[in-house]
């Protein structure tokens, strides 16, 4: 039997002698198990001894090794080998030679943030008397080693290296807020070194290597101490939570007709099939250029036989909050409220992919802090129509070729990715066309916070459409549709639409009507 091979397609760039660079293929033999490390050492030692790698420990311990493969950074030593790999250096550190980057002036800017314990007083004697539970937070920030993965595909970092100093750093400031010892002067660091320009898209955790989960475990408890503090955005936050409290909804202006008050409570259906309430979310139901989307998921629910609850009294779900880690206002002026509007329907679809995740992530373990049952079952509208009524043979061909993105929340936050592109690809006449990073982030979470820095994520992903020949982005979150096509129009990417995925299947259902 002859050897199987790997085709491993590597960066090359030398400083002093390249004028640019270039990429070599090599044939490795494969063998399961093997590293890309393995990989790359077969090359040196079997193809050319000048290639630049990295490394140290070989073990996952000393973050030395970090390269991309296939776009997505890893530690070199860790991830398995694939069949057929580009490597490159990492992204947004500067490149020394071939694949090896210098992690210097990223661990120089560290010495402004005193890493190091301050203690809160003096040691008076040895041991100190420390409790386990006070170091929880402490000891999984405290896996971080450095490797800079998190930092190659952060947004906001690669975007704005001004406002925001990237993950590692915050990480490291927080180490220090949670180190019960150390009494220096962290949150307002954390806060100058941008702690809210995070766009909390998730991507840091899904490329750790250990997987620290810097939106959940460090971002959302930093800004709540943060602002406790009277540092930060303390006005807008108090100004959302006014709001709350009187409209229920975490935007500023009511139009005059939202989309509940124009909308039944119930739409009937012939037969009907299933039934399954709606969470609107705030923006579907207050934004009126979104309203369409609204009706739209209600003719494609119709069509596919199944009847719709829309609860009137539903509210926001509490993302807003959530991403300040006000757990326990999203319990008292979100959760409760749901909790009585679809006491009846616990079978909902969300059209919003934040809600989506905080209804399905977020909610049980409030619920189970409540000691409420959470009996909800929430589901992305694909994931919805694949399991009970995509009725593909009721659809009229649309000649249309899209691009999809995806939402942050949805993707990485509930884990649905592959189902909106099922559904896509099942459209007639519809091709899908991946652009080069859907799953980057586009900055909607930014909106309220800081704007510019928002547009400047989303402008990225604008370019990324403007590559391809496209009639439509489709997508499943309104705060994705309106950044999108904001900056679709700074980017002067004229022809292409932004649609919520609801509305790629109304069109298509409307085509044999
Ligand atoms: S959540 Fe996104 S924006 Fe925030 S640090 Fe992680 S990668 Fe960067
Ligand atoms: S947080 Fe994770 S990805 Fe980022 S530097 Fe630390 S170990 Fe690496
Ligand atoms: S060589 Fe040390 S982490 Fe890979």
């Amino acid at each position: 039997m002859s050897e199987e091979k790997a085709k491993v397609t590597v960066f090359r760039y030398n400083l002093e002698t390249d004028t640019e660079p270039r990429y070599e293929t090599y044939e490795v033999p494969y063998q399961d198990g093997m590293t890309v490390l393995d990989a790359l050492m077969y090359i040196r030692q079997n193809y050319d001894s000048t290639l630049a790698v990295n490394y140290e420990c070989r073990y996952g311990y000393c973050g030395s090794c970090s390269v991309e493969v296939n776009g997505e950074p890893t530690l070199a030593c860790r991830a398995p080998a694939l069949k057929s790999m580009v490597i490159t250096p990492l992204s947004n550190v500067p490149i020394l030679r071939d694949l090896v980057v210098d992690h210097k002036a990223i661990m120089d800017s560290l010495v402004r943030i005193r890493p190091f314990l301050e203690r809160r007083r003096p040691l008076e004697k040895e041991p100190e008397e420390l409790r386990p539970v006070d170091f929880s937070t402490f000891r999984i920030v405290s896996r971080c080693i450095s490797c800079l993965c998190c930092v190659s595909k952060c947004p906001s970092f690669t975007e704005a290296k001004h406002l925001y100093a990237g993950p590692n750093l915050i990480a490291e400031v927080a180490r220090l807020a949670f180190d019960p010892r150390d009494g220096g002067d962290r949150l307002r660091t954390a806060y100058e070194e941008g702690l809210f320009n995070c766009a909390m898209c998730g991507k840091c955790t899904e490329v750790c290597p250990y997987d620290i989960d810097i939106p959940k475990l460090i971002m959302m408890p930093m800004r709540r101490m943060t602002l406790e503090r009277n540092i930060g955005p303390v006005k807008e936050v108090e100004d959302l939570t006014g709001l709350v409290k009187t409209t229920g909804k975490s935007l500023i202006k009511p139009p005059k007709a939202t989309f509940l008050s124009k909308t039944p409570s119930v739409v009937r259906v012939e037969k009907p099939r299933d039934q399954v309430s709606l969470f609107l979310g705030c923006l579907f139901d207050y934004d009126f250029r979104l309203h369409n989307v609204g009706e739209s998921a209600i003719n494609v629910l119709r069509s596919s036989q199944i009847e719709t609850v829309i609860p009137k009294n539903q509210v926001c779900c509490g993302l807003p909050f959530v991403l300040m880690g006000y757990m326990d206002l999203v319990k008292e002026l979100f959760l409760k409220r749901n909790l009585q509007a679809f006491k009846d329907f616990p079978k909902m679809i969300a059209l919003c992919a934040g809600c989506i995740n905080t209804l399905r992530n977020w909610y049980p373990l409030l619920c189970k802090e409540l000691g409420e049952v959470y009996k909800f079952q929430v589901f992305d509208v694909s994931e919805f129509l694949l399991k009970h009524g995509l009725e593909t043979n009721l659809m009229g061909e649309l000649n249309l070729k899209v691009t999809y993105h995806d939402p942050c929340e949805l993707n990485r936050g509930a884990g649905v990715s592959t189902e909106p592109r099922r559904v896509i690809e099942s459209i007639p006449g519809v091709q899908l066309i991946e652009m080069d990073e859907p799953d980057r982030c586009c900055g909607g979470t930014l909106k309220m916070l800081n704007p510019r820095l928002g547009y400047k994520i989303a402008g990225r992903k604008a370019k990324m459409v403007k590559k391809l020949d496209v009639d439509a982005v489709v997508t499943a979150c309104p705060r994705c549709i309106t950044q999108l096509s904001s900056a679709l129009q700074m980017e002067k990417v004229r022809g292409v639409e932004v649609l919520h995925i609801v509305q790629l299947l109304d069109m298509a259902y409307k085509g044999m009507r």
